[in-house]
Parts: structure tokens; sequence; C-alpha cells
């Protein structure tokens, strides 16, 4: 490691990692020095753009993008070892994937449901799984898990979200007990309102006052959540597990 490459020589695997705060993760881990997988779920052009552009922009580091659908056991399996095929050494996992299905809990469909506790929280555990006890032998490594405010505060029309992410929350500080004498931290970072795709297909008035929650009444970008995630990604952060980080700029929910 290095003053300005703390990620130098580290193996990252990051799910949703073709756009939005995922994108932002692999960008900045490359920039760090590490080599990096990531998983695309629906749309494989725009990961192999990213790819390409990164891959030439870091010639000597390695810039993959894998298919994943990590609400199934078996296609998260699937990745997870292709992904540590492409990678010399595995350092440090970003469970990114999520999907939000907006909606009164009184008019939300069972399929709504499942595919929000299915891609936010299920993932935990299928992407986790296969991945975990390389980290575990090799006695260091970190994982990072994407939650939201949503998990630590509860927000309307988000009931399956929130559950999804509050969950994520608890499996991350179980883990961390778990596994912490083996040298893995395990943190889960909390972006409050981020400016990706998720936060656009919100409707204009909405967003307006949920700005008026915050602050600086902005909503934060991608960079400023992807700083964090290299940073628990770091031995900087070694010293730090089983907590819940809010990357919010101060949302009161
Ligand atoms: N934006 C916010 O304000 C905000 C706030 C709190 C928490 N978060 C969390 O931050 C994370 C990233 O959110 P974002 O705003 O960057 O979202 P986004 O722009 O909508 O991107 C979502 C990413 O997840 C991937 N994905 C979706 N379903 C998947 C599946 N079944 N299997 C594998 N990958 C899947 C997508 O891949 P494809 O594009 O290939 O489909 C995409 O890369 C999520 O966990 C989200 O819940 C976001």
């Amino acid at each position: 490691m290095t003053d300005d490459l703390p990620l130098a020589g580290r193996g990252c695997v990051v799910t949703g990692g073709s756009r939005g705060i995922g994108a932002a993760v692999v960008r900045l881990a490359l920039a760090q020095g590490a080599d990096v997988v990531f998983g695309y779920h629906s749309d494989k052009d725009r990961a192999r753009t990213l790819a390409d552009e990164l891959g030439a922009a870091y010639p000597d580091q390695r810039c993959v993008p894998l298919y994943a659908h990590v609400a199934d056991t078996d296609e998260a399996e699937r990745f997870a070892v292709a992904a540590l095929g492409h990678l010399d050494r595995f350092d440090v996992l970003v469970n990114n994937a999520g999907v939000t299905r907006d909606t009164l809990f009184a008019r939300m469909t069972p399929q709504q449901w499942r595919e929000v506790i299915g891609t936010n929280l299920d993932s935990m555990y299928t992407v986790t799984k296969p991945l975990l006890m390389p980290l575990v032998k090799q006695r260091g490594g970190a994982i990072i898990n994407i939650a939201s405010s949503s998990g630590l505060h509860g927000i309307p029309s988000q009931t399956a979200y929130s559950a999804a992410k509050a969950g994520v929350i608890g499996f991350t500080k179980a883990l961390a007990k778990e596994i912490g004498a083996r040298g893995v931290t395990v943190n889960a970072v909390a972006p409050g309102l981020i400016e990706t795709d998720m936060t656009a297909a919100i409707p204009p008035d909405k967003t307006e006052f949920l700005k008026s929650l915050i602050p600086g009444h902005a909503f934060g970008t991608p960079q400023d959540v992807a700083h964090l995630v290299c940073f628990l990604a770091s031995d900087r952060a070694r010293y730090i597990t089983g907590q819940a980080i809010e990357v919010s700029g101060g949302l009161v929910v």
C-alpha cells in the first residue's frame, strides 16, 4: 500500500458495478491500484463499454465485467467462482447490487416484495457465501455491504427495501463478529439520497421534498459513497468492523 495507491495489488469483486454507485466504486478502486471484477445484470453493453474505458486507462490492472444475477443462488455462485478465476488474489467484496420497487405496503405485490428482498438481502447470502472462505483462509480482507438510510430509519413506500437494508446491517454486524478473529472486516455503508438511475426515478415534486430534508438541500454523488467504500477496503480501515456508516449529507428522515 502507498499513500497514492491504497488498494495497490488488491483484488476486488463488486456486484452491480456497471452504473451508479457500483461503477463509481469500480472506477475509484482501479484509480487506487486494485484489480477489479464487477457484475452486471441487465446491460451487458454498458458493462463492456465501462470495462473497455477503464482497461485502456489502467492497462496494467484487470477490469473484468461478468454477468451476475445476485438473487439466484446458482447464478451468484457461478459469478463468484468465475470472478475468483480472473484474479491473482482476492481481498475485497463489495455487495452493491440493489433495486427499489417503491409503493405503499397496502399495494405491494408478492413479486415486488420478492424482487426487493431477493436482490438486496438474499444476495448477502448468495454472493458472500462462495467468497467467504478464500478471505477467511487468507486471514485478511474486507467485505463492504451497501445498505441505505432507509434501512436505518425506515422510509414510507419502502417497507420491503427498508426491511432488506435493515437486514443487510444485521447481517454485517453478525458476520463481523463471526470472522473478526480471522482478520476480515465487515462493514455496511448506508447512502442517503445519491444521484443515480435509482433516484432519477423519483417524481420531481417528491425529489424537491426529499432535498428539503437534507441540510445542504442536495443529493450526494456516487463518488461521495465510493470514497468511503474504498477507504473501508484499504488497510487504513483495518480497525473498523461491524459498523453501518451513513453517507447522507445529514438527511433527517
Ligand atoms: N441511489 C441512492 O440514492 C441509494 C441510496 C441508498 C442505497 N443505495 C444502494 O446503493 C446500491 C447501488 O444503487 P444505485 O443507486 O447505484 O443503483 P442503480 O444505478 O439503479 O444500479 C443498480 C445496480 O445493481 C445491478 N443489479 C440490479 N439488479 C441486479 C440483480 N438481480 N443481479 C445483479 N445485479 C443487479 C444493476 O445492474 P444492471 O444495470 O446490469 O441491471 C446496477 O449495476 C444499491 O444497493 C442501492 O440499494 C442507493
